[in-house]
């Protein structure tokens, strides 16, 4: 087909999500036709730089032999079979293999597709588990401001971003929200180098205050995704975890953005050495190839949904894909990337490269942050440096920016006024150099 009539049926059939179709159907899209290593090359012929990994998921980049070839292999064998009274070879070595990859403790693995669902799975693991306690009361969970768990109604009735979730308030169930760590904008008016984690008091005193009705604390640990890539002030996390332990609620992470190096580390818990209860996995799981998602938890969790049948203890909640072997053999195949390509003790210099980049964008007039935590950064736009004034939303500057490294090759999308930068991990320090200029020229560029 013709890119003229991919464009026709795009704009006649497909309803993109996140997106204003009435602009949308104004241009033609980019339409991505290939991939290999960082680079996305589109119908036209144009090789981009994948400056945000495919959606935050793309680990070892795109057309990765290794991965080819394990999805290849398991196509000969099976694309797909269920976990609803069955079992198979490649969902069980993930779970395994998971568990040993985690921290300890984390030993149970319920399998689902996506983000979102990995989130839905834990909140209703969590409210299930006290039921079981018979702590009939705990059906609150703390989430905070800015928070984003995903788009279907328990993850949106956890999340914080009022462009996002106001809309289906109506719809949602009720919780408590604590403040979110937005240092360069606080909500509680500190300064960071005073306020000693005022907001992680504050989800302190939720805790002490509705002990008997919190069923858990959720949040994203080290920075906040979608909110506008966030970063959490040192031991924030660690804070969190030990009022948890405190008030004896669960702790659930939702490390859909943050698992599988994207931090530096496997995941980003273990740079405070916080282990949670729950833990949210999807995204770079099978390093960005095919939807799939797990939720872990704690035998601790687990135990409590073990009973005789008809004591309907049983964790009722599954999807048709759960544990799809394709899926789970490309998940295998890359944690033996991880290992066999060194790929966390490589990310070091790569981190560190890039912090430099981003400290210099710092500088620039309209920038009022470039947060970062490993390879995830957020460059904040703003109308007035001194003032922080923001741009107003209407005006676009993030997809203004956006729109230039798109000329240049550089493919990024925009959170309102912060540009997400977040390359595959396999990003070489010549292709980071290249996306980090292209970067800086978009800015002088558009400004
Ligand atoms: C932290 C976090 N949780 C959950 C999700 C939802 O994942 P999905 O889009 O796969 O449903 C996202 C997606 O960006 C995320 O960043």
């Amino acid at each position: 087909m013709n890119d003229d009539e991919l464009v026709r049926l795009d704009h006649r059939h497909v309803w993109h999500p996140f997106t204003q179709m009435r602009e949308w159907v104004e241009d033609a899209p980019v339409m991505i036709a290939e991939g290999s290593g960082v680079y996305l090359t589109d119908t036209r012929g144009r090789r981009h730089i994948d400056g945000i990994s495919s959606m935050w998921c793309n680990i070892h980049g795109h057309r990765k032999r290794e991965l080819d070839e394990a999805a290849k292999a398991q196509l000969d064998k099976i694309c797909h079979s269920t976990l609803l009274g069955f079992a198979s070879p490649p969902s069980i070595e993930l779970a395994a293999r998971l568990s040993a990859a985690l921290p300890d403790g984390l030993t149970r693995v319920f399998y689902s597709d996506n983000g979102s669902t990995a989130v839905e799975v834990a909140l209703k693991m969590a409210f299930q588990y006290w039921r079981h306690k018979g702590e009939n009361s705990r059906t609150r969970f703390v989430s905070l401001n800015n928070a984003y768990h995903g788009d279907t109604l328990g993850a949106v009735a956890v999340g914080g971003i009022e462009l996002f979730h106001e809309a289906f308030g109506p719809l949602l169930m009720k919780g408590f929200k604590a403040p979110s760590h937005y240092c360069y904008r606080c909500e509680l008016g500190k300064d960071i180098r005073s306020c000693d984690l005022a907001c992680a008091k504050r989800l302190e005193t939720i805790l002490a205050r509705h002990e008997d009705e919190v069923a858990g604390v959720i949040l994203e640990p080290l920075i906040q995704g979608a909110g506008g890539m966030i970063t959490a002030p040192p031991g924030y996390l660690k804070r969190v975890a030990d009022a948890c332990r405190k008030y004896d609620t669960l702790l659930i992470l939702d490390e859909v953005a943050t698992g599988f190096g994207r931090t530096g580390r496997m995941f980003a818990c273990e740079h405070e050495s916080v282990t949670p209860d729950i833990i949210c996995l999807s995204k770079g799981i099978t390093g960005g190839y095919l939807p799939l998602a797990a939720t872990v938890a704690t035998d601790r969790i687990y135990n409590e949904f073990l009973g005789a049948f008809g004591e309907l203890k049983t964790f009722f909640h599954g999807h048709t894909y759960t544990g799809n072997p394709l899926a789970c053999a490309v998940a295998l195949a890359s944690l033996d990337l991880f290992e066999s390509e060194r790929i966390i003790e490589r990310l070091a210099e790569k981190i560190e490269y890039f912090r430099m980049r981003l400290d210099a964008i710092s500088a620039h007039r309209h920038v009022g942050e470039a947060r970062s935590v490993g390879l995830m950064a957020g460059v904040e736009l703003v109308a007035e440096k001194a003032t922080r004034i923001p741009f107003p939303y209407e005006a676009k500057m993030g997809w203004a920016v956006c729109r230039k490294a798109l000329e240049l090759g550089l493919i990024l999308r925009p959170l309102g006024n912060t540009i997400v930068l977040m390359p595959p991990l396999s990003i070489t320090m010549e292709e980071l150099a290249a996306m980090m200029d292209m970067f800086e020229a978009s800015m002088a560029g558009t400004f």
